[in-house]
């Protein structure tokens, strides 16, 4: 698949799963994200819902259909005109259940809530279960999930005007939270957040708040969640690093011992045709470092070659 551009699903459509996340569960990957195919107007679409494409290998893609839908009714939260981005699913094996966090705002953002519906299936349909504020009313926009060892997750989300990070610690059912929460990157003003952990250290990955456009990457580590995070420098490496080669961070996975990162590409004068880009992630002792690769083979291929 080429970098860079919109790829197309098994009907030879438009894959239509912006601003998302990749989940392994039970030998399938299942690839969230925003359905942005209507028009463009004003750098910006009627909000659509969520869609779900599944693949055993990352190369080919079926439409598993819509997991949450937009609702036409005047005034509700999840009408056309609001906006919603950045789908993240967990599972969740203490209960068995799927579920599903995401930004939830006004076409103007000052909504800046999170969204929460939760499924029995990695397919849904999700149910709806509300919004909400993380730390009382604390302004949330982009976010991602993390699940870490130990059945213990995390969403972290921009917040206060975008200038700080925001993590919040799910409670047992992934649906709330525990209330233990930490600012970090305070005045920094980062967007797109995901998550790496290797070699028992995270690696978190942010870009700057500049819209549609690219902007440079930024990493902040830390030896634990709640311990002190430090801005590092920019991850990627080579021609195109100082604008991630075009794209912002949708999310990040680990398969085969191996992290990658997925990459909106955005148009915004038809956000429909956003491309996407898999990059790998070389973590090594001093640090992650990405690099541009002009096409993505799947993951099967990459880890056979490696390991004959
Ligand atoms: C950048 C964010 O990362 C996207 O999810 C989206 O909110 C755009 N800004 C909107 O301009």
């Amino acid at each position: 698949m080429k970098n860079g551009t919109c790829w197309l699903d098994q009907d030879g459509k438009r894959i239509q799963a912006h601003g998302g996340c990749i989940l392994f569960h039970k030998g399938i990957f299942y690839w969230y994200g925003e359905d942005k195919g209507t028009k463009t107007r004003d750098g910006r679409v009627d909000f659509l819902g969520f869609s779900c494409y599944s693949s055993r290998n990352l190369l080919e893609w079926k439409n598993e259909g819509r997991i949450l839908s937009a609702v036409s009714k005047p005034g509700h939260e999840l009408g056309p005109d609001r906006v919603g981005e950045r789908p993240s699913v967990l599972w969740n094996p203490k209960t068995e259940r799927f579920v599903l966090w995401f930004h939830l705002d006004s076409a103007d953002y000052s909504y800046a809530r999170l969204g929460v519906a939760d499924s029995d299936s990695p397919t849904g349909p999700f149910r709806y279960l509300g919004s909400v504020r993380p730390g009382g009313m604390r302004e949330s926009r982009d976010m991602t999930v993390f699940a870490d060892e130990g059945g213990l997750a995390y969403l972290i989300s921009s917040s206060d005007g975008n200038s700080t990070l925001l993590i919040s610690e799910l409670d047992h059912s992934y649906t709330g939270f525990t209330g233990r929460e930490k600012s970090i990157l305070c005045g920094q003003y980062r967007e797109a957040p995901a998550v790496i952990k290797e070699g028992g250290r995270y690696y978190l990955l942010t870009s700057g708040c500049t819209g549609w456009d690219p902007n440079p990457m930024l990493c902040a580590e830390a030896e634990s969640i709640w311990g002190r995070w430090r801005l590092t420098d920019n991850p990627c490496r080579g021609e195109g690093r100082r604008k991630t080669f075009g794209g912002q961070a949708a999310c990040t996975f680990s398969q085969g011992g191996k992290w990658y990162v997925l990459l909106d590409h955005w148009n915004p004068d038809d956000l429909s045709d956003s491309g996407y880009s898999i990059l790998p992630v070389n973590a090594g002792a001093d640090g992650i470092d990405i690099s541009w690769q002009d096409n993505f083979g799947g993951i099967d291929r990459q880890w056979n070659k490696k390991n004959g």
